[in-house]
């Protein structure tokens, strides 16, 4: 199937390199934390885990003008493993970001994944976004920037193809079990995601492509591609992306090519 830029919901960026797509998203990211200080005196952001963006959460540290005093850090989803485990996404960020900026500890909201009781766990990150993220007109916390990714298989956060994490809309945090070899997890649920003030996806490599492809078709099911919530999102929602996994022509020499 060819894809245009038509079909994507917001804005599309493709890089030629994956450097690129960090160098992008972080510009943006920042761009978006400091608007948000700007305009509220603090800003919220979650971050996704994967290898994607880890290169990007690096630049952002090093980021010029970021108040990280007023910044509040949390997680779009986690996975059921001890903060240091290889797999967990805290590790990651800390490693990345954390450890590198100076965001004070207690603006860190660790989702707790390794916590025996994954419901009570999701019940109490939701008390702790309500306790810091402003609410939209109805009520439900409204991040100001959250970072997703796809994955190979159409999942984005944690919301699973086969899964009915995807339509949760009563809870803000999910539960999500355990299956086959993936361990169980911890996610922002459609309503959160769907509210952020900007939303950052990134993509990168030709392993993304059918994912992306079945993303941003105009017709689709969001059971069997849950990232098409992607397309719910009601503030701005900017896809950076490299040539490769939006299976698109290979851009010429110079900057970035926006649609
Ligand atoms: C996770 C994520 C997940 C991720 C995608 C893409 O913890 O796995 O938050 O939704 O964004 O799986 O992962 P990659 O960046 O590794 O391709």
């Amino acid at each position: 199937m060819h894809m245009t830029a038509k079909a994507v919901p917001g804005q599309l960026i493709v890089s030629r390199q994956a450097s690129q797509v960090a160098r992008e998203a972080s510009a943006r990211i920042a761009e978006a934390l400091r608007d948000a200080i700007t305009r509220m005196g603090k800003a919220t952001i979650a971050l996704s885990g994967g290898n994607t963006p880890r290169e990007s959460y690096a630049l952002l540290a090093r980021a010029e003008g970021i108040d990280w005093s007023k910044v509040h850090v949390f997680w779009v989803d986690e996975r059921a493993v001890p903060p240091g485990d290889d797999r967990s996404n805290y590790r990651w960020a800390k490693a990345e970001l954390l450890d590198r900026a100076p965001i004070p500890p207690d603006q860190v909201h660790r989702m707790m994944a390794d916590s025996a009781d994954l419901a009570a766990a999701a019940g109490d990150y939701e008390h702790t976004i309500r306790e810091h993220v402003e609410p939209d007109d109805d009520g439900v916390p409204a991040f100001n920037v959250i970072v997703l990714g796809v994955g190979d298989d159409g999942h984005t956060a944690s919301l699973f193809p086969g899964e009915s994490t995807v339509d949760v809309t009563d809870r803000l945090v999910a539960a999500v079990p355990a299956r086959g070899a993936r361990e169980a997890r911890l996610t922002l649920t459609p309503p959160v995601l769907e509210r952020a003030r900007s939303v950052f996806v990134l993509a990168v490599g030709s392993s993304k492509r059918r994912a992306l492809e079945a993303v941003w078709a105009t017709v689709g099911d969001v059971h069997e591609t849950p990232a098409r919530v992607i397309g719910r999102c009601r503030g701005s929602v900017t896809w950076i992306i490299d040539h490769a996994a939006g299976g698109l022509p290979e851009p010429g020499p110079s900057a970035p090519v926006t649609g």
